[in-house]
């Protein structure tokens, strides 16, 4: 079945769906993107998803194409019209397209150019990966510094899903002066007794949607949260490992640059987080 895309405001089979060679997304990666997982038809954390887009789009000072409850409808109408159970909505605003190539913005009233398609991926919750774990590698964090503005330039995590692939390894971990700071798409966390550690939020990683709602609830669960920086030794020597993503989830990480965690198996901390967390994705889910 041929998917429904959405750009700006038209529902078009995928074949149909276009946009200008002038396009300041294609040209530049002048764009902001999200994606929300769908989970039995519905979306989930979509509030924190709306907020965050306004926040990058703030940044990159584009207007917001929608208020919050049209952004609703449109992913509504893009699950609804393309049947979609469990997978993911992805959803790109570009700086639209000036009719030309020039480095400067382009002026205000420009268009944005929105684009909006679905990804079906029957049974994403229950990934066989999150019952053996993933195995990362690390490699040097070489981004531009505004990884809180969740762009569209995802050349070098792509690189490092490539070095990951070429290592036999399942994703990386990027590191900074010493530390880690995320993986290639998605947030790192180490665990030592009941005590989960995950790097502060700042310009150096992308916040989260699926950290803000693990920390809540590992907070609910009486679990202690220490946000700062970790080294990968302290990394390598910690009882578990997990990352989060919408599209992953609560995802446990058994070895880092080879070396195992804890017993190398997924760990109770990391097993107990995802299922906190998927019941309460699956509950409160619009
Ligand atoms: N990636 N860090 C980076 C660099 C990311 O690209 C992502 C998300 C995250 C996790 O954010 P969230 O919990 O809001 O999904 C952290 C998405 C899934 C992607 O690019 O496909």
């Amino acid at each position: 079945m041929s998917r429904i895309v959405h750009v700006n405001g038209a529902y078009l089979p995928e074949a149909n769906a276009m946009i200008s060679v002038f396009d300041r997304g294609f040209l530049m990666a002048d764009a902001v993107y999200e994606v929300t997982s769908v989970l039995g038809g519905r979306l989930v954390d979509f509030a924190g998803h709306c907020r965050r887009l306004a926040r990058s789009l703030d940044a990159l000072e584009m207007t917001n194409p929608h208020p919050d409850d049209g952004w609703l409808a449109i992913h509504r109408e893009m699950v609804a019209r393309n049947a979609l159970e469990d997978g993911m909505v992805y959803l790109q605003v570009t700086r639209g397209n000036p009719g030309d190539r020039d480095f400067a913005y382009p002026a205000p009233e420009t268009a944005p150019t929105v684009v909006l398609f679905t990804q079906s991926k029957p049974g994403l919750a229950d990934a066989p990966a999150a019952r053996t774990g993933w195995q990362v590698i690390t490699i040097p964090d070489l981004r531009w510094g505004r990884r809180d503005i969740k762009t569209t330039q995802l050349l070098y995590p792509s690189m490092g899903k490539m070095m990951a692939r070429a290592a036999g390894a399942d994703d990386a971990w990027f590191t900074e002066d010493g530390q880690v700071t995320e993986g290639t798409s998605n947030n790192a966390y180490i665990v030592r007794g009941n005590r989960i550690i995950t790097r502060a939020l700042g310009q150096d990683i992308l916040h989260g949607i699926t950290r803000a709602a693990v920390l809540r609830l590992a907070a609910e669960a009486q679990m202690e949260i220490e946000e700062r920086p970790f080294t990968i030794t302290e990394a390598q020597g910690a009882d578990e490992a997990f990352v989060t993503s919408a599209s992953a989830f609560v995802m446990p990480v058994v070895s880092i640059d080879g070396t195992r965690i804890g017993t190398g198996r997924p760990g109770p901390v990391a097993a107990r987080l995802r299922e906190i967390y998927l019941d309460e994705a699956r509950r409160s889910a619009v």
